[in-house]
């Protein structure tokens, strides 16, 4: 298992490029199976869970060619001829289950797997089920699968709000199904958050009709056929996120490429507070953040436009070094803390009170050896080490890589003193 070793303290310059966004790309390529011909996918990152959604669709009999450098993805459903999600690769990453709703819409039946807890907590999927149910579909847990016979798909009128608000996965299976049922359905308290919307958006561009899709209500009036399109993921507001706070916590000057801007408001309100200096153009947010002097904050992670809960571990690492105290509340996923503590390990000052973390700020972060928890966790831990004193040994680093491509490589053309070593 690769590591990574960051020694600390050296101030970031220059550009970054942001990939196209991952929690879109998985689920639009798993829609491409709805077409009758191939999709031309561009603006995928080439992360280790893109390569997980195209072992699940191939073991389906879907061929699909990933061009990294071109960052382009070809799917040709064609050739499919299993409706089977097993274990073993669903297993490897949660956003699996976004299969289970086109493989209802095409073939009226889907045998996926449960993909099981992990380590942010309970990942429970009854909207999933609640959804599907009201399009006719019948669907039970049988030897821990998802079964689903759908011969008749009807549209219907459906609430997916749930105890944490919406689900972005639920609300991306129901309208992956729902595009080929008969009739309309019309989903409330369905999730507005933008990857969501590049999903309606690739489906309105293979022959569907979805309105409303940003909105906690949306249309879907079901069609027959579907057709591949080509098509350009939206850019990674978290992989963006998380390189302003590393221009922030390291007190640096860097601009963030290829973005928009407006994807990230409540990210941008929450470092407006915190006394972080940014000018926001078109496509592109610059952190000019020399020798500035930051305030705490207090913030609660909710369901798009509110704070997004995976930039939560991100920012409470910036709040260590923050004079003050700070109080982050997690909202999505109460459990989500194994960040705490590990940037314990590094002298943060951290409490847990449920599901609200009080960090005291403003002590010198000690670099040391940690452990990587979980995907948005370990860019956590990134970020501590950069500013951390002496050398800072992040392990299990292959939880990063499922969600940032090259993150060493961008940081190290920044200026950052971070190096990779395959163990
Ligand atoms: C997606 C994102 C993930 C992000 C999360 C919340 C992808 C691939 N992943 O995950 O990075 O952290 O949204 O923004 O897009 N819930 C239920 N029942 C369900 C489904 C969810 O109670 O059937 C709860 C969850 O436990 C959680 C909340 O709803 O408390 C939101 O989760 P959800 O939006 O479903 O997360 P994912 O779609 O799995």
């Amino acid at each position: 298992m690769d590591k990574i070793i960051i020694t600390g303290g050296k101030q970031l310059k220059g550009n970054v490029i942001i990939e196209g966004a991952k929690n879109a790309a998985l689920p639009i390529i798993a829609a491409a199976i709805l077409a009758d011909s191939p999709s031309v996918i561009k603006n995928v990152p080439p992360l280790s869970d893109v390569h997980t959604m195209l072992s699940i669709l191939a073991s389906l009999g879907v061929r699909s060619s990933l061009d990294p450098d071109k960052k382009e993805i070809c799917i040709d459903p064609s050739g499919i001829d299993s409706w089977v999600a097993p274990y073993d690769m669903v297993r490897k990453m949660r956003a699996s289950i976004c299969v289970l709703g086109p493989l209802i819409g095409q073939f009226g039946k889907a045998k996926v797997s449960l993909p099981g807890g992990c380590v942010i907590g309970q990942r429970p999927v009854d909207l999933h089920i609640k959804g599907l149910r009201a399009l006719n579909v019948h669907i039970s847990v049988q030897h821990g699968y998802l079964e689903a016979d759908a011969p008749d798909l009807q549209g219907a009128t459906i609430f997916l709000g749930g105890r944490f608000g919406s689900s972005v996965l639920a609300t991306a299976n129901v309208m992956l199904a729902a595009v080929k049922a008969k009739g309309t359905t019309l989903i409330y308290g369905a999730a507005c958050e933008p990857e969501i919307v590049d999903l309606a958006h690739f489906l309105n561009a293979m022959g569907a009709r979805i309105e409303g899709a940003g909105s906690h209500a949306m249309a879907i009036h079901g069609v027959e056929r579907m057709h591949g399109v080509e098509y350009n993921v939206i850019p990674d507001r978290i992989e963006a996120g998380t390189f302003i706070i590393a221009g922030a916590i390291t007190q640096s000057n860097i601009t963030v490429n290829n973005i928009v801007p407006d994807h990230m408001l409540a990210l941008l309100d929450k470092l407006a507070e915190a006394g972080v200096p940014f000018e926001v153009g078109k496509d592109y947010i610059s952190v000019n953040a020399r020798s500035c002097t930051f305030k705490p904050i207090e913030l609660t992670t909710l369901p798009y436009p509110g704070f997004p809960t995976d930039m939560q571990a991100q920012m409470m690492a910036f709040m260590t070094t923050v004079p003050g105290i700070s109080i982050i509340t997690e909202k999505i996923f109460p459990e989500r803390f194994m960040h705490v503590a590990e940037l314990l390990r590094m002298a943060a000052d951290i409490s847990l009170e449920n599901a609200t973390a009080i960090i005291k700020g403003g002590y010198h972060l000690s670099g040391a050896p940690v452990m990587a928890s979980d995907l948005r966790a370990s860019a956590a831990l990134v970020l501590a080490g950069l500013v951390a004193n002496g050398e800072t040994v992040i392990n299990r680093i292959y939880h990063l890589d499922r969600g940032y491509f090259n993150m060493e490589e961008k940081l190290r053309a920044l200026g950052a003193q971070i190096e990779r070593v395959p163990s």
